[in-house]
């Protein structure tokens, strides 16, 4: 029997999650994400990554060069406010907006991007569907949508094992690190238990209207959605 999927909270807004999140070392998922979407997209003049939570991914793209606009939206100004330092930080990175907003009603003109990407947000969003629509809406004739996440295992011994796999506690940590990556191993096993299976992201997207695009599993863990605006 299919695990049953347990919500966590939408938004990462204290200063103490944003400083867990972004000491996470996702570096290897992100330059996959980077590599990935950069090969559905080609060059484009505009992207947006919503969800984008400290900038990771967009400062990701950075050394592979950006296109002319580049906005990165997230809900959250603790996460927001990390980005912000990150991107400082990051030569390069000046062309990079980051700008508060909600995925699932965005502040910018129908078609406005060439290219729209999110990582690891869906997970957070209680109605996906109203999130999908909304990139879709923004996306240009033409352009193309790029979407990935973690999938929920079926069942709680998968959880556990992909925790153990991807998110444990150091054997050598002490005090405050053994602390942060406890907290890091919980929201992972939280995310895992959050997120949505595979045939959920299809049905979804296609409420959306996203009749064309693909789902299909990339990883052991996670879901990529490509369409294309045609
Ligand atoms: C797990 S983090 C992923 C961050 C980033 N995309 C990455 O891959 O490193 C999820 C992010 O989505 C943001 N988020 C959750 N619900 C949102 C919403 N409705 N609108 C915009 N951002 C949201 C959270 O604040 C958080 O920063």
């Amino acid at each position: 029997m299919n695990l049953t999927r347990t919500p966590e909270p939408e938004l990462m807004d204290s200063a103490t999650e944003a400083d867990d999140y972004d000491r996470m070392d996702f570096s290897e998922v992100n330059a996959l994400f980077v590599h990935d979407a950069r090969a559905f997209f080609g060059p484009v003049r505009s992207l947006l990554d919503v969800g984008t939570g400290t900038g990771r991914i967009p400062l990701a793209f950075v050394a592979g060069g950006l296109p002319k606009t580049f906005v990165a939206v997230d809900a959250a100004p603790a996460m927001l406010a990390r980005a912000e330092v990150n991107r400082r930080n990051t030569p390069g990175a000046e062309a990079i907006s980051f700008v508060e907003g909600d995925a699932a009603a965005l502040a910018f003109d129908a078609g406005a991007f060439a290219a729209v990407m999110s990582n690891s947000l869906v997970h957070h969003l209680a109605r996906p569907v109203a999130f999908f629509r909304e990139l879709a809406r923004v996306c240009a004739t033409g352009g193309r949508l790029f979407v990935r996440d973690l999938a929920r295992p079926d069942s709680a011994e998968l959880v556990d094992a992909l925790t153990d796999a991807y998110a444990a506690v150091p054997a050598d940590a002490q005090g405050e690190d053994r602390d942060r990556f406890t907290r890091q191993r919980h929201l992972f096993h939280a995310s895992l238990h959050a997120a949505y299976t595979v045939d959920e992201v299809r049905t979804m997207a296609a409420y959306a209207g996203l009749l064309d695009g693909d789902v299909r599993m990339t990883s052991d863990r996670h879901w990529t959605l490509t369409w294309t605006n045609s």
